[in-house]
């Protein structure tokens, strides 16, 4: 059985038009608000997994470093549930690896945990379908359960107190519409203060928090019905909208927490001159300071040049929409 546990699967990245902020259930990772990405082609995760005997200790490799404490914890916990699920005792050697700098509000936890628990359940010997896959992901990050699936994916916030209804489902594949992202890199800095404090904190202090949760499912369902009817009008402004009330509530708590820089403010700027000169093109901000401009195909370049010479912009990532998660070797 030795040396045969093993599985490769790349995740892609996605980015959420309706946030993520907020959990109702710290321990299984469910979130209080559903949400609604896209997945994006160019931002993708390869994750190895190998169980082995002779481990005393999951070892843990994320960008061909040995990963820090804090990492290599996160990566073990996440293991455990899959060794839960599938009566497994060895411990792994993990080795990831992004194409985009990590920690920096790029959501690399999101491909990053989407694609341990396709590399991890298959080496473990599990067979598990999308949903499966998604819960899984999700108990890893909440982000990483829509990674699961390409195009636009939708969170359902689900009821039940195990987490079972608690799973990312396809809205649209990657085919069904040309709607591009640019990310502005305005630093290759780790964040600061990670989105599960954030939340946390916001939850905790934010006077703004209950009103969230209460309105979040109808941003939801207009969002729904944008990506449907393919507004473009409507899918940006419901995704800036939804970007600054999760920024304010951010702001709001106590003492605030601000994830932007100089430079995320010049982006949106620059994007709302766009605007007005006629480039229909919008921003969302995660928890990071980097801006993600959404535009359609033929903007592309327009703004990507924009946004490069915004004060401040290191560089622009441009993509379009990307597929799911998938396995690129295993030894069954
Ligand atoms: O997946 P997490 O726990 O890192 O949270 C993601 C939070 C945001 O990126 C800010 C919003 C989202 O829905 O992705």
């Amino acid at each position: 059985m030795n040396g045969k546990m093993r599985a490769v699967a790349r995740a892609y990245s996605n980015i959420a038009l309706i946030k993520y902020w907020g959990k109702r259930d710290a321990n299984l990772n469910l979130p209080a608000v559903g949400s609604i990405s896209m997945t994006l082609a160019k931002l993708e995760t390869i994750s190895e997994v190998r169980f082995r005997e002779d481990l005393s200790q999951d070892l843990v490799i994320i960008n061909g470093r040995k990963a820090e404490p804090s990492e290599a914890d996160r990566v073990s916990r996440f293991l455990n549930v899959v060794r839960a699920r599938a009566g497994l005792k060895f411990y792994a050697d993990v080795s990831s690896r992004n194409n985009f700098p990590t920690g920096a509000g790029l959501a690399s936890s999101a491909s990053a945990f989407a694609s341990l628990a396709l590399a991890g359940s298959h080496a473990a010997g599990l067979h598990l379908n999308a949903t499966e896959l998604s819960i899984l992901a999700r108990q890893g990050s909440g982000s990483a359960a829509r990674s699961i699936f390409g195009g636009f994916v939708e969170m359902k916030v689900g009821h039940k107190k195990d987490g079972s209804d608690c799973y990312a489902v396809q809205l649209k594949d990657e085919r069904y519409w040309d709607v591009c992202l640019l990310i502005a890199i305005t630093s290759e800095k780790k964040k600061e203060i990670g989105s599960t404090y954030g939340m946390e904190h916001t939850a905790r202090t934010s006077p703004y928090y209950n009103q969230w949760v209460r309105k979040h499912p109808l941003a939801i369902e207009e969002m729904r019905q944008a990506i449907e009817e393919k507004n473009f009008t409507k899918l940006g402004e419901l995704s800036e909208a939804s970007c600054l009330q999760m920024h304010a509530l951010a702001l709001s708590s106590t003492p605030g927490i601000i994830y932007w820089n100089a430079a995320t403010l010049e982006c949106i700027h620059t994007i709302k001159e766009l605007r007005q000169h006629g480039c229909e093109v919008y921003f969302t901000i995660d928890a990071g300071p980097q801006v993600k401009a959404i535009c359609l195909s033929p903007e592309i370049e327009k703004v990507k040049i924009a946004l490069e010479n915004t004060a401040g912009v290191l560089r622009v990532i441009s993509s379009e929409l990307g597929a799911g998660a998938t396995i690129l070797e295993s030894n069954p």
